[in-house]
């Protein structure tokens, strides 16, 4: 992991978080035209699994609002509240994951949620994604369970659990407002005894370059 910040200039340094294929980065305002193409092109693909309040219009996706949010997520990075990340390929922006809601004291817990550009989905990127942000939560930031909440119906993103095996805890009715209508939610999560049972092994099967990449690397 980067440091968050340079010695002399006051720009955050993004954070860097690597995967095998995949790679999590804060987002910042030079992304905006690569976030923003892949927002329009699938609105239809990502608006139905998103909070938003009955009679609110779609969250605005201008230049400003994006920088906004950058701003926003970057005070929640500082404060310690929250980590949104950009997924990357190589260079091109895919998708998005937030580990948001970090609450300390006892709880010492945080939600995962995410999405990925539909010309990308399909390729087992979430699963990876998800456990670079495992890592994160339970190894830099030493939290103590990391849930994700997901609608019933929402089989591609409960499949993205079921691939880590992540702990059915039950369902929540009415837990989320999403797309303008309080939805149950099927609660995933893991603790941190789990990650250290499970970690080596999930680390190396989703994480770890397989063993022909590592010996041409050396
Ligand atoms: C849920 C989501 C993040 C999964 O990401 P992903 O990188 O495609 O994950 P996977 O490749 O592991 O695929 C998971 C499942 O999605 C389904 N899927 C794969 N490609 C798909 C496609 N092109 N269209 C629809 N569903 C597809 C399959 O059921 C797959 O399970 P399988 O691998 O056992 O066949 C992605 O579908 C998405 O962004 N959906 C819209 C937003 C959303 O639902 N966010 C989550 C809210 S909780």
């Amino acid at each position: 992991m980067r440091p968050m910040r340079t010695g002399r200039s006051s720009a955050p340094e993004p954070l860097e978080l690597a995967g095998r294929r995949v790679t999590l980065r804060t987002l910042c305002e030079a992304d905006y035209d690569a976030w923003h193409e892949i927002r329009v092109r699938c609105r239809d693909w990502l608006l139905p699994w998103e909070p938003r309040p009955a009679g609110a219009p779609p969250p605005s996706e201008d230049r400003a609002s994006f920088a906004a949010r950058c701003a926003l997520r970057e005070r929640e990075r500082q404060v310690g509240t929250g980590y949104g990340f950009g997924i990357f390929v190589g260079a091109r922006l895919v998708g998005e994951l937030t580990l948001s809601s970090v609450q300390r004291g006892p709880f010492q817990s945080a939600s995962i949620g995410y999405w990925i550009d539909r010309d990308w989905a399909g390729q087992s990127l979430m699963p990876e994604a998800v456990v670079v942000a495992l890592r994160f939560a339970f190894e830099t930031l030493q939290l103590h369970r990391v849930e994700v909440s997901i609608i019933p119906r929402n089989r591609a993103s409960r499949r993205v659990a079921e691939k880590l095996d992540l702990r059915l805890e039950g369902i929540s009715e009415r837990y989320l407002e999403i797309d303008g209508r309080w939805e149950d939610h099927v609660r995933y999560a893991m603790t941190a005894e789990e990650w250290q049972q499970r970690g080596p092994e999930l680390v190396s099967a989703w994480l770890d370059a397989p063993a022909g990449e590592q010996a041409e690397r050396r």
